[in-house]
């Protein structure tokens, strides 16, 4: 795409992605720019190659670095829109494709869920997840945010049990092939060599399930 925008410092932020970054010169310029997340590092739809200018563009963080690992298409001229900013003259492509996790369904997010990210998620897709498994964190993480979360009808929180989270990690490996049976009295993983039972508990349950 080639457009010519304000002077830095001179656009209106709307509030999409990193200011500045494509993602906001884009909504600013009224090109359309897929964003399925909003702009918060969460999915890959605004998935863009960069053929010239490179050096034209903010470094880039670990987070964006991580969801990129999940495009379609990733080139090593890879960025996200809503991430990368634009510091001068930048030549960049739409890839042929791109994954949407939330309408495509599977998103998959690692780490503690904040309540804006929850919120979207929610907003955009049939039933979210999330699985706890530390306790230790999870106890008080849904006592501090519980009263909150529980307004959110598709939301169902799972707790995975100590010895299970344990036991699950010893599957880990470089190149696994995991295969998931679900039974009437439990959820078994196994490997080639291992498996594994899940003991789940509901936290809270949706009410709108699919
Ligand atoms: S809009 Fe979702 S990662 Fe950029």
């Amino acid at each position: 795409m080639e457009q010519a925008y304000p002077a830095r410092g001179k656009l209106e932020y709307l509030g999409h992605g990193l200011p500045e970054s494509f993602l906001d010169v884009a909504m600013n310029c009224g090109i359309h720019l897929e964003h399925a997340c909003g702009g918060s590092c969460a999915c890959t739809t605004c998935h863009l190659i960069i053929r010239k200018g490179m050096e034209n563009l903010s470094e880039m963080q670990d987070n964006e670095a991580d969801r990129l690992d999940t495009a379609w298409e990733l080139t090593t001229s890879s960025r996200l829109g809503c991430q990368a900013v634009i510091k001068g003259d930048v030549v960049a492509e739409f890839p042929m494709y791109t994954r949407n996790y939330v309408q495509e369904g599977g998103g998959i997010q690692l780490g503690q869920p904040d309540e804006k990210r929850i919120r979207k998620a929610c907003g955009r897709a049939d039933a979210v997840y999330i699985y706890t498994y530390q306790p230790r964190n999870a106890g008080p993480w849904w006592i501090k945010h519980g009263d909150d979360l529980a307004r959110f009808d598709k939301l169902n929180v799972i707790s995975i049990d100590t010895v299970s989270a344990t036991t699950l990690a010893d599957l880990c490996d470089r190149n696994m092939s995991l295969q998931c049976s679900i039974q009437e009295d439990g959820v078994y993983l196994s490997s080639e060599s291992k498996e594994v039972e899940l003991k789940l508990s509901v936290v809270k349950g949706s009410s709108s399930q699919p």
